[in-house]
């Protein structure tokens, strides 16, 4: 996968301005606040579907415009495509790919992938299961169209339970009729869910183990579990069928605490990664320097199942992170990062980047 350039207009602080990026390292350049991570910021968005700074829209349209519009060349093995979105002020988008609308996320993301670290992923260690299962969305979300779909149903049937339990009304006879139904059809989606994740979790956990050996010369060992409500160890379920057993009966088992609550206290919206460091939990007890090294090995991980599924390496697109790493560390990321297309945003690049491919100047919001 190469990103061949991109224009932007009215994005954040950029009013008009397109650029060009080459094979290997790009540096995007330039001091504070003139628009560096406004512009891996547009081009995420053709990844993940939305900004990773907001998830309201109207927030990066220009302070001074009505709307904005972002597209972004791109090159994978079969052919040189463009995508396109348009944003206005009332949350109206049209995206489109090769010119032509497309109506649904699931079909707009995928196309163009990439990898995005900034220095927030720190968080992946240490904060909220929250934070680890966003990375096992966006990540999964670009390799296999069909767990968009299946998170898309299970969603819409979490939200519309979580409505009824709300309803004074939840327990009544009739409503006890709905819950079922929802829980049937939840215990499906569900399953595919869990059986998606545990697979990818299962190449993360080896590649992640394979990095921070390398990192710490085998002195320490990783271990990555996906953990669910349903078992104690995932690998105890054989199959689909059985965890959309398992869900169901959890579902229906946990209505009458779940009614007294008014929300949904169990699915996959609750699941987490255990990520142990020679054996203790890593979010409990490793010191600073080994969860920056915990996070980088999930990102390089994550480029790698990437193209292990797709055939592709994806465009890593780095925020700042030679200030947030240390030399040994944003060493060892830029060592594996070879003859891989990136994209890295810094000050004073010519002092922190000898390796630079192509340097794109930043200043006011515009490509010099
Ligand atoms: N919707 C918006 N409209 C106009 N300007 C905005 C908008 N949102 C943010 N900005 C401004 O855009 C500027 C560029 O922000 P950006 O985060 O891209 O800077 P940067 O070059 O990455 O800086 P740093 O080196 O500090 O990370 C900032 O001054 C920010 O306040
Ligand atoms: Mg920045």
């Amino acid at each position: 996968m190469k990103l061949i350039g991109c224009e932007i207009r009215n994005f954040r602080n950029i009013v008009d301005t397109a650029a060009e990026f080459s094979d290997g390292v790009n540096v995007i350049n330039g001091d504070n606040a003139q628009g560096k991570t406004s512009i891996l910021e547009a081009v995420y968005v053709f990844a993940r579907g939305r900004s990773f700074r907001t998830n309201k829209e109207s927030e990066f349209i220009n302070f001074t415009a009505e709307s904005s519009k972002i597209s972004i060349e791109y090159e994978d093995k079969r052919r040189v495509s463009t995508m396109t979105a348009e944003y206005d002020r009332r949350d109206r988008r049209k995206l489109y790919k090769n010119g032509v609308r497309i109506l649904k996320t699931s079909e707009f993301i995928g196309n163009f992938r990439a990898v995005l670290f900034t220095p927030d992923h720190l968080s992946l260690i240490k904060d909220a299961a929250s934070e680890r299962r966003l990375f096992l969305d966006i990540a999964m979300a670009q390799i296999t169209p069909s767990y968009v779909v299946n998170m898309k149903k299970y969603n819409a049937l979490l939200s519309e339970r979580n409505a009824l339990l709300k309803n004074p009304d939840a327990g009544s006879a009739d409503n006890r009729l709905l819950f079922e139904s929802l829980a049937e059809q939840m215990a499906q989606y569900a399953a595919n869910i869990t059986r998606l994740r545990e697979k990818y979790c299962a190449k993360l956990g080896q590649t992640v183990c394979r990095y921070i050996e390398e990192m710490t010369g085998g002195a320490e060992k990783a271990d990555l579990q996906y953990e669910v409500c349903v078992a104690d160890d995932i690998s105890q379920i054989k199959d689909t069928k059985q965890t959309a057993r398992l869900y169901y009966k959890k579902f229906t088992e946990s209505l009458d605490r779940e009614i007294y609550f008014k929300t949904s206290l169990f699915g996959p919206q609750k699941d987490d990664i255990d990520i142990k460091l020679n054996g203790n939990s890593s979010r409990k007890f490793c010191s600073q320097g080994q969860q920056r090294s915990l996070a980088l090995a999930l990102k390089l991980a994550e480029g790698d199942i990437s193209y292990e599924v797709t055939g592709e390496y994806p465009v890593y697109l780095l925020d700042d992170v030679m200030g947030e790493l240390d030399s040994k560390r944003s060493e060892f990321f830029m060592n594996h990062l070879t003859g891989k297309q990136i994209i890295i945003t810094c000050c004073d690049a010519e002092e922190k980047i000898k390796n630079a491919d192509r340097v794109i100047n930043v200043k006011d919001g515009k490509v010099i």
